[in-house]
């Protein structure tokens, strides 16, 4: 199929074009500058365009048959007001100029494959959010709200729209082990706050095997928890990484009010979190090769 992405120099986007090529889709990595694109597999071609302005990249869009949106300014970072504009504007203007470049396809067979996150759900205790739940209220979770419905709009155009709201994704080259392995290695592994919060996550294998199933199984639409069948609490999490890693993790947890000292606001956010379970696309018949934590973490850090 011919598949246009953008974010696809990102973390995820990189494994998902690798893996799309390798099973013969055609990728257009729709990227700001063309020299981020350098090192791009067989059966991928750069297109450059910033997807947060209008421009010549839109009369490319519609001879493609699918598009993954990836795109978006870092949330790892301190929310200052600046960041959070940065983080909320990269994402609703990319997926307002995507759609309305689709118009032209109105009539063909055509898949908006969105990206949002289970920050949509809020905060939650040891409640499962499920895929009809209302959206939470704090800043991440209006941002997935806003996001999702700019690509919700594409429906107008005859598009089949789907909402995959992705957990922390767990894989070789970045995100959140990226941030944290490193600090693990130096012995300084601990547990965030209490401990308790709950991490919905996923491995990016089994992420790009969920957009094969999505690219084979056409019913599927609207919101879909693409996480692991099997979240952890923060605690778990800790000890499952340092077991991997070989290193001990018995330091006292980090304190609270330092992460909200050191980030802002999105410390706030790592002493919270949701379970959130992806009974959608269980229920669809979608199997996951790395259901559990220890599973996923050995594949991804064995050497
Ligand atoms: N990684 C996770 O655990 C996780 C969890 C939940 C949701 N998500 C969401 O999934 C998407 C992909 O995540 P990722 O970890 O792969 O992100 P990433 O590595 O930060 O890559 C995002 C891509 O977005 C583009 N981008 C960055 N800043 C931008 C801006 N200001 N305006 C327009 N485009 C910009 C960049 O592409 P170019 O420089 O080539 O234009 C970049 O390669 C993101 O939207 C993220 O919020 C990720």
């Amino acid at each position: 199929m011919k598949i246009l992405m953008t974010g696809g120099t990102g973390f995820v986007g990189t494994t998902l074009t690798r893996e799309l090529t390798a099973k013969g889709h055609s990728v257009t990595v729709l990227m700001r500058k063309v020299e981020s694109g350098v090192g791009l597999p067989p059966g991928a071609n750069s297109l450059e365009g910033d997807p947060t302005i209008r421009g010549a990249w839109q009369e490319r869009v519609p001879e493609h048959e699918a598009f993954i949106n990836l795109a978006g300014a870092s949330i790892f970072t301190r929310w200052t007001d600046e960041a959070k504009h940065a983080i909320r504007e990269s994402r609703i203007l990319t997926t307002r100029n995507l759609v309305e470049a689709l118009a032209p396809r109105k009539g063909k067979e055509t898949h908006l494959f969105s990206t949002s996150a289970v920050g949509y759900y809020g905060f939650h205790g040891d409640e499962d959010p499920i895929e009809e739940s209302p959206p939470g209220t704090d800043f991440l979770a209006t941002l997935a709200r806003e996001w999702e419905a700019e690509a919700v709009k594409a429906k107008e155009h005859g598009v089949r729209v789907v909402l995959c709201r992705f957990g922390i994704v767990m894989g070789r080259n970045g995100g959140m082990l990226g941030e944290i392995v490193p600090i693990f290695r130096m012995f300084l592994g601990a547990n965030l706050g209490s401990g308790n919060q709950w991490l919905s996550w996923v491995h990016e294998m089994d992420l790009a095997r969920i957009f094969f199933f999505l690219l084979e199984n056409r019913g599927l639409e609207g919101p879909l928890n693409c996480t692991a069948p099997e979240p952890v609490r923060n605690r778990e999490f800790t000890e499952t990484l340092g077991k991997v890693l070989g290193v001990p993790t018995f330091l006292p947890p980090v304190p609270g009010f330092m992460l909200r000292l050191m980030k802002g606001e999105f410390g706030a956010v790592i002493l919270k979190g949701q379970r959130v379970l992806p009974r959608r696309i269980l229920a669809a018949g979608f199997q996951f090769r790395y259901p559990t934590l220890i599973e996923a973490l050995t594949e991804i850090l064995r050497k």
